[in-house]
């Protein structure tokens, strides 16, 4: 646990939601670091977990009612409490208290002491709720409030929620936060509240995307915010077109090839196999049936997904084709070696027998993607993705025609947000009809999302 949190005081504020049982785990992380906790609960937060056992995880009394007798030491408890700690955090926090918070409303213990918090003094939101809460106009204007007050937003989690159904809104994990807490006392995150723009705030009335962003890290910042809110709207209404893939069959492949030098060596490449792996999830839950062929990754296997394993380009080419014939949709997102090694050694080539250099014979590989544009029929679709350093847009028109795809991801792999390895990619559609879409950098399940729509659309 990170050093910068001994001796820290630290309020947490806990508000009704049934996320505030991660509360407890973060109170006794927090304390187990050496941080001194003052736990502020909202009357509905005691309807989900007690005070009694904040207290005693925190090891301090918790506060409840903003009248307490308890907590009156000759009045203005508020302001003190709320000038001497070095951070405080709400998790979870509902909407209701947001739009508290973003308006100024005092009539709990928790947001007066919020509300009362010096501007030096960072205040962390980690909003949690039900989808169509968190993207209802009014969270989002209130959320757009609160960054513009210079409070540092938590972005919740996608997954299950309580509710049962899936979307953005669930509180993120202890380990998350406590990051947060720590990016925030160490400065990496900075508190902006002093910079809050006072000034403006008539005209501000404005959902987050209508802010004024200036440095690159801002636009970037804007631009994955657009994308979030765009794919929950996509992802709510595709909820109700759910299985929107039922009956179709899907063959991806994914990962990069090994080609083989020797025994224990290889010609290889980055690919981690999440863009295909991500799209496998997708269309599974679109209703697919999917058909996985995998390079070499250490991505564990998706669970009721057909997954054949291969390793070089060409036992690719052959597994491909194996499946082909049942496909609707190939999508083709495998970084296959364009180049494979003449006469792979059998054994270890030993440096003694090579000497000072070492050269291989290589030759090209089959291209795939190329004989399945050549080979599928008219009710097939097929998808390539094509990684470029330069020229993307213009090289992705070229491979689109010359392989005879029906659609073409293009991918950067020299842009932040993009292209191998990481967890978010930037990606820009080609279609056959001379169309092109781009989209601003997001998740590689967001853009999988994105891919396997389009294609359903066809
Ligand atoms: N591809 C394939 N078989 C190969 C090489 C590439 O099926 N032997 C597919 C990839 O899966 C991807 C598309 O072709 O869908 C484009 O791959 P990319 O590496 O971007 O381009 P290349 O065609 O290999 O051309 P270059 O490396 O020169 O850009």
């Amino acid at each position: 646990m990170n050093a910068i949190l001994k001796n820290k005081r630290i309020i947490l504020g806990i508000t009704g939601s049934i996320a505030a049982y991660k509360s407890q785990l973060l109170v006794r992380e927090l304390v187990k670091a050496g941080a001194d906790v003052n736990v502020i609960m909202t009357p509905s937060a005691c309807k989900f977990v007690t005070p009694l056992t904040l207290e005693n995880l925190s090891r301090n009394p918790v506060i409840v009612e903003m009248f307490s007798g308890d907590i009156q030491s000759g009045g203005a408890w508020h302001i003190h409490t709320a000038h001497v700690c070095d951070l405080m955090l709400i998790a979870p926090c509902s909407a209701t208290t947001l739009g508290k918070l973003a308006n100024g409303i005092c009539d709990t213990a928790l947001s007066v002491v919020a509300t009362a918090l010096p501007l030096q003094i960072p205040l962390l939101i980690s909003p949690a709720m039900d989808t169509t809460m968190w993207m209802n106009p009014s969270t989002r204007r209130n959320i757009a409030l609160l960054e513009k007050y210079g409070i540092i937003i938590i972005p919740p989690a996608e997954g299950e929620l309580s509710s049962g159904f899936t979307g953005s809104g669930r509180m993120p994990e202890v380990d998350v936060l406590i990051e947060y807490i720590v990016n925030t006392l160490s400065g990496i995150i900075p508190n902006k509240r002093q910079l809050a723009d006072t000034q403006s705030f008539e005209s501000d009335i404005l959902v987050k995307t209508d802010q004024k962003f200036s440095s690159l890290e801002d636009k970037i910042e804007k631009a994955k915010w657009t994308a979030e809110l765009e794919l929950t709207k996509m992802k709510n209404d595709l909820n109700l077109k759910e299985n929107f893939l039922k009956g179709k069959t899907i063959l991806i492949s994914a990962g990069p090839t090994y080609e083989k030098i020797d025994d224990v060596r290889f010609i290889s490449n980055y690919s981690s196999g999440k863009m295909g792996y991500a799209l496998a999830r997708q269309a599974q839950k679109a209703g697919a049936n999917v058909i996985l062929v995998s390079g070499p990754v250490s991505i564990p296997s998706p669970e009721g997904i057909v997954k054949i394993d291969v390793e070089s380009a060409d036992e690719m080419y052959d597994a491909v084709f194996n499946e082909f014939y049942k496909c609707d949709i190939a999508i083709m997102a495998a970084a296959v070696a364009d180049y494979t090694t003449v006469n792979p050694f059998n054994g270890k080539l030993k440096k003694t027998e090579i000497g000072e250099k070492l050269i291989l014979e290589l030759q090209s590989t089959n291209d795939i993607l190329a004989s399945l544009g050549s080979e599928k029929n008219e009710m097939q679709k097929l998808v390539g993705f094509a990684l470029e350093s330069n020229n993307d847009i213009e090289n992705g028109w070229k491979k689109l025609k010359e392989k005879n795809c029906d659609m073409l991801v293009v991918n950067s792999s020299n842009k932040p947000g993009s292209g191998f390895r990481g967890d978010d990619n930037t990606i820009t559609i080609l279609l056959n009809d001379g169309s092109e879409e781009s989209f601003p950098t997001m998740s590689k399940d967001g853009c999988s999302l994105i891919i396997l729509k389009k294609i359903s659309e066809l």
